[in-house]
């Protein structure tokens, strides 16, 4: 059985994928955490990697605190830029394959709204975080057989979600404000494990892709699906990122159009379920 490597198995994404992974039976799959392995020590990676010599590592491990990332800069830069060079490098010298997560956040988001954002265009963070993961990209592609997946606005049942926080603030409100102006795709970790689960089945050529829900909302349209779905009768009243920034000056700067193609996915033959489709399997297995 081909070896993998889940790295970050504590967190939203890597509990799901390790869990999915083992109970497939297509493969022995091997674990860490922030207890037992912590990426930004070389040797501690190295030691790890050549114990198990997998097939393929996924780095699902990463300082994912948006805001956090402002103040701390440097820890979240080791975290998810220098530490994934780390595991590439071991990667590459065990003849592993990398597959890391990446995010949205690396472009800047001013492409008009009509037009979304394919792999090879050009990227320009706007946030401490997304600088960061650009620096993870680029330390990725050390690993010379890697995949790195962008995904945008993840919510799963194992972390702290914006879906949660939304159910939570509508509780004895007559209604939330949600900003309206940045538009992307909310994916769930279950959309993403799949796409995961074809990548590792269909090997196709090394790089970068796409890998979100399919289809593209804003936060406070997102925000009305749920409560519709759920039966909430809180208002979702729209601001503005300018209005939100004002409500919250600490807060990171986002891209207004994190909206991701899904065309190279598409044509290795992955087609992600939809926004709406996947927020209600979530929803099967309560909030
Ligand atoms: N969440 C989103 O909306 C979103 C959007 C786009 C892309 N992504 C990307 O998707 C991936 C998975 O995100 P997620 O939401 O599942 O993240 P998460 O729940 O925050 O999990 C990340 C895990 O990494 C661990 N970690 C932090 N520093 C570490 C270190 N030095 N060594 C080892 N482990 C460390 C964390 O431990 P602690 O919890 O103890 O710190 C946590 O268990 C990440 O690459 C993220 O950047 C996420």
């Amino acid at each position: 059985m081909e070896k993998i490597l889940v790295i970050g198995k504590d967190g939203m994404l890597g509990s799901e994928l390790y869990e999915r992974l083992r109970n497939s039976g297509k493969y022995e799959v091997f674990e860490t955490t922030i207890e037992t392995l912590d990426i930004c020590n070389l040797d501690a990676v190295r030691n790890k990697v050549n114990d198990i010599m997998p097939k393929y590592i996924i780095n699902c491990a990463a300082y994912t605190n948006v805001d956090g990332c402002e103040k701390n800069f440097e820890l979240a830069n080791n975290v998810n830029g220098v530490a994934v060079g780390n595991i590439a490098t071991c990667a590459k010298e065990v003849g592993a394959t990398l597959i890391h997560i990446s995010t949205d956040y690396v472009f800047d988001g001013k492409l008009p709204t009509n037009e979304v954002y394919t792999e090879n265009m050009e990227v320009g963070p706007v946030s401490a975080y997304g600088k960061t993961k650009l620096l993870g990209e680029e330390n990725a592609k050390k690993a010379e057989k890697y995949y790195i997946l962008r995904t945008a606005w993840l919510y799963g049942h194992n972390g702290k979600n914006f879906l949660k926080t939304m159910v939570k603030l509508s509780e004895g409100r007559d209604y939330v404000t949600v900003v309206c102006d940045q538009h992307g795709s909310p994916t769930t970790t279950t959309s993403l494990c799949e796409i995961i689960e074809q990548i590792l089945e269909k090997n196709p050529e090394y790089g970068i892709y796409h890998s979100t829900n399919e289809g593209f909302t804003t936060w406070a349209e997102f925000t009305k699906m749920i409560y519709e779905i759920l039966g909430i009768k809180t208002e979702v009243k729209f601001i503005t990122s300018e209005e939100y920034k004002e409500m919250f000056p600490e807060s990171s700067d986002r891209p207004k159009n994190s909206m991701l193609s899904k065309e190279k996915l598409h044509k290795i033959g992955i087609y992600p379920k939809t926004i709406k489709e996947s927020l209600e399997d979530y929803l099967k297995g309560g909030i």
